[in-house]
């Protein structure tokens, strides 16, 4: 039986948390997901994620959570991260970083599902080989299941096709957040390995990235420094939806959700 997984973008601050309170739980329930994945490097205030978040989201349905370049930013995350399987940094970080960068956790139907996360390195700061990195996260993962799922999280698209077409064959999914905002590209790659550049943020869309509008403005229009608060206005959850053969592990379909209040 073909086995769903929810992924969902970056969840920006409280507005994207209500988003995965008020409508992750039905949503699942509704499309019978398996399993479900969230980017949570910005869920406290936009910029990091607390220990106590983490919790929150794990109790409204949330499997495993992934971060990116804003990991760090709350410092109990450390070592909640160091405990808690379910919480991922990115895998191409210093091997000194605390915490890992891929896991395996069993869903509650008793499948075990392979997390990989890493960041990437045009745009961004710097950080190890990603594609080196992703070769041996997954290789000591498909000792232990077919089902894995790499969250890419980075700026540039060309080095998050890059990853698909690497990993083509040996992971179930590779899907990019980061840009918060989610592309149309999502197709199932020759080998079996779902793919996606972007699927978006958890969060208000009227804003830019998730930031109220105003001060994003006038910093690009003063190079002033500026504090940008979350913006709340138009809130989606944006993710996909990944149908995965546990065992062969290989996709047979990906499609991109948006979720908006009614
Ligand atoms: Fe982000
Ligand atoms: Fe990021």
């Amino acid at each position: 039986m073909a086995f769903k997984i929810l992924v969902a973008g970056d969840i920006v601050g409280s507005p994207g948390r209500e988003m995965i309170r008020n409508h992750l739980e039905a949503y699942v329930e509704a499309n019978s997901i398996d399993f479900t994945i969230v980017n949570g490097e910005n869920a406290a205030g936009g910029l990091g994620i607390s220990a106590a978040i983490a919790q929150r989201l794990f109790e409204w349905g949330v499997d495993a959570i992934t971060t990116g370049d804003h990991v760090w930013k709350k410092k109990d995350i450390i070592s909640a991260i160091q405990t808690d399987v379910r919480i991922l940094r990115p895998a191409n970080f210093p091997v000194e970083s605390p915490g890992r960068g891929h896991t395996c956790i069993k869903s509650a139907s008793g499948q075990s599902v392979g997390i990989v996360n890493v960041v990437g390195r045009v745009f961004m700061n710097p950080a190890e080989c990603p594609f080196k990195a992703a070769d041996r996260a997954v290789a000591e993962l498909r000792e232990q299941t077919r089902v894995i799922l790499v969250d890419v999280h980075a700026e540039a698209t060309s080095e998050k096709i890059a990853m698909g077409w690497h990993l083509n064959g040996r992971v179930s999914a590779v899907y990019g957040t980061h840009t918060h905002v989610q592309t149309a590209d999502e197709r199932v790659l020759s080998g079996g390995t779902a793919y996606i550049s972007d699927i978006g943020m958890v969060g208000g869309h009227e804003s830019v990235l998730g930031r109220k509008t105003e001060a994003v403005l006038k910093k690009f229009i003063t190079n002033l420094p500026a504090h940008f608060d979350v913006a709340a206005g138009d809130p989606r959850l944006c993710g996909a939806v990944i149908t995965v053969d546990p065992v062969s592990g290989k996709a047979e379909a990906i499609e991109r959700v948006v979720i908006t209040p009614d």
